[in-house]
């Protein structure tokens, strides 16, 4: 396998963002673009032709136009778990034999929901979605940001297996009109199902009959979930090829799906699918997964980034940076090639970020002084998602915007502490709407530029075996393990 040559990108001295700005009247033009809603501004990075040209051959001697093909024929390009990768096949965009077994499952969902709508399982006002990692942070997004005038369901997604977390939803959702959805790709990941037991004891220690007649699961071991106990008939399948941190158009998105309705769903889909298409056939210039990515890679190969800082200024999309961290942490975290050699270029930064204004008065006062360079991106919403008076929306819009202005210009002072270096990267994403066409269109955007930073790098984004060394240890330590001094220590101090 060809390994990336970053030495044309280590060669590139871009002038400050300012120079660039002056030099040359087509920048804005040539480093934004729109697609789905979504106007993509890339023109406050370092890109330049230059660059963008260097990385289009970086991603040709990569052969990214032959990964991206064989990723939507549904080729195993997974390679170290030897399967083929077809989240986008359930939006329609993918071969099709697995886009007709998207919809065949999707079929399967919508009639669920229809009983479900109809009482069929008995009344249900609270949902309680229980699963972990890829089977939580996607659903709970779409729930967050899309929901929050949604009143047919309550909807409260618990993934960690302290009981605390459990408790908070039980105390306020009531028994009788508690559905439970089960969301566990494996049907093995032991958090997922101690809360889930928890769950059930709780509705049979409540008066209901039959707790097992009030669950539903998500997951593409469909026999793990009958043998648990569901019947089969509420078992919602989906492929193995649809990855755990990629699922959430999968039945893993039902709670989703049943509060904000099928309709809304389904058009999630069509705008994911259209950035898909956008991903597929626009030149690697115009291509928005693409241009973000050798952002992200000039930051990190160029310049030494070790971290690049996602703020959505909308209270709507809070769970996005967390969204994110899974998506790109447990893709591109990695330290060998997909070949399975150790890589000497660094992989993934490690993604963090938070809201806007919140993290103005937190946490920005590092990345317009510190001695790190965080290449930041702004995520905000033309249309505002209340009703509180323009007021509040054009203060955070205007926030946002002054906050890339700032982090650019700088200010010059003659006592240092209240100079501003400036220089500081940022790109902007602005939606016309957060309705689920525009989010679907976003999420898609950021799996297919995660992707596309994976072929750069010559490794497999779709594996994640690095996490199973700790969950290994912890099985270990029910059983009493042989530990090193500390952990016994800690062990015994807490468990005697
Ligand atoms: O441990 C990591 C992981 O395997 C993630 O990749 C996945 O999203 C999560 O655990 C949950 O796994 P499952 O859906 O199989 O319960």
């Amino acid at each position: 396998m060809a390994l990336p040559d970053w030495s044309t990108i280590h060669a590139l001295k871009p002038a400050s963002l300012k120079q660039l700005f002056d030099k040359d009247p087509a920048r804005l033009a040539a480093l934004s673009l729109d697609v789905a809603g979504i106007h993509f501004d890339w023109s406050k990075t370092h890109l330049t032709g230059e660059a963008v040209q260097a990385f289009a051959a970086l991603a040709e001697s990569m052969g990214l136009a032959a990964k991206r093909d064989a990723l939507f024929a549904g080729e195993a390009i997974n390679v170290t778990e030897g399967r083929a990768v077809e989240h986008t096949a359930e939006r329609g965009e993918g071969s099709p034999d697995s886009v007709a077994r998207a919809r065949g499952f999707q079929a399967r969902m919508r009639a669920l929901i229809d009983a479900i709508e109809a009482e069929a399982l008995g009344p249900v006002r609270h949902i309680l979605h229980i699963g972990i990692g890829g089977s939580a942070l996607g659903p709970e997004l779409l729930v967050d940001a899309l929901g929050r005038d949604a009143d047919r369901y309550d909807v409260a997604v618990v993934s960690n297996v302290d009981g605390a977390a459990l408790e908070e939803a039980l105390d306020r959702f009531d028994p009788q009109a508690t559905l439970i959805a089960i969301a566990s790709k494996t049907f093995t990941t032991t958090e997922t199902l101690l809360n889930a037991e928890s769950a059930l004891a709780w509705l049979s220690g409540n008066g209901v009959e039959d707790p097992y007649g009030r669950v539903v699961a998500l997951t593409a071991a469909p026999d793990k979930a009958v043998e648990w106990g569901i019947d089969e008939t509420r078992v919602l399948p989906f492929a193995e090829s649809v990855g755990g941190r990629y699922s959430l158009w999968s039945s893993i998105g039902f709670p989703a799906a049943l509060a904000l309705g099928w309709d809304a769903f389904e058009e999630m889909l069509e705008g994911a699918a259209e950035m898909d298409r956008h991903f597929r056939l626009t030149p690697l210039a115009r291509n928005a997964p693409a241009l973000a990515a050798f952002a992200d890679l000039y930051y990190t190969q160029a310049l030494g980034c070790e971290t690049r800082a996602t703020f959505a200024y909308d209270e709507r999309l809070r769970l996005l940076p967390s969204y994110l961290q899974q998506l790109e942490m447990e893709s591109n975290g990695k330290r060998v090639t997909a070949d399975g050699e150790p890589v000497t270029w660094p992989t993934a930064p490690i993604t963090w970020g938070g809201v806007g204004t919140d993290a103005q008065h937190a946490v920005f006062q590092l990345l317009h002084q510190g001695t790190r360079l965080v290449p930041v991106e702004f995520v905000g919403v033309i249309e505002p998602g209340h009703a509180q008076g323009d007021l509040h929306h054009r203060q955070l819009l205007l926030n946002m915007f002054a906050q890339g202005a700032a982090l650019m210009a700088g200010k010059e002072h003659q006592d240092l502490a209240r100079a501003y270096p400036g220089d500081r990267p940022s790109s902007t994403l602005l939606l016309s709407d957060l309705d689920p066409r525009t989010l679907g269109a976003l999420l898609a955007f950021y799996e297919q530029r995660t992707f596309v930073n994976a072929v750069l790098l010559g490794i497999n984004p779709f594996d994640q075996f690095g996490v199973e060394l700790g969950k290994e240890m912890a099985r270990a330590a029910e059983h009493g393990g042989d530990f090193d001094a500390s952990t016994t220590d800690l062990i015994q101090r807490a468990f005697g």
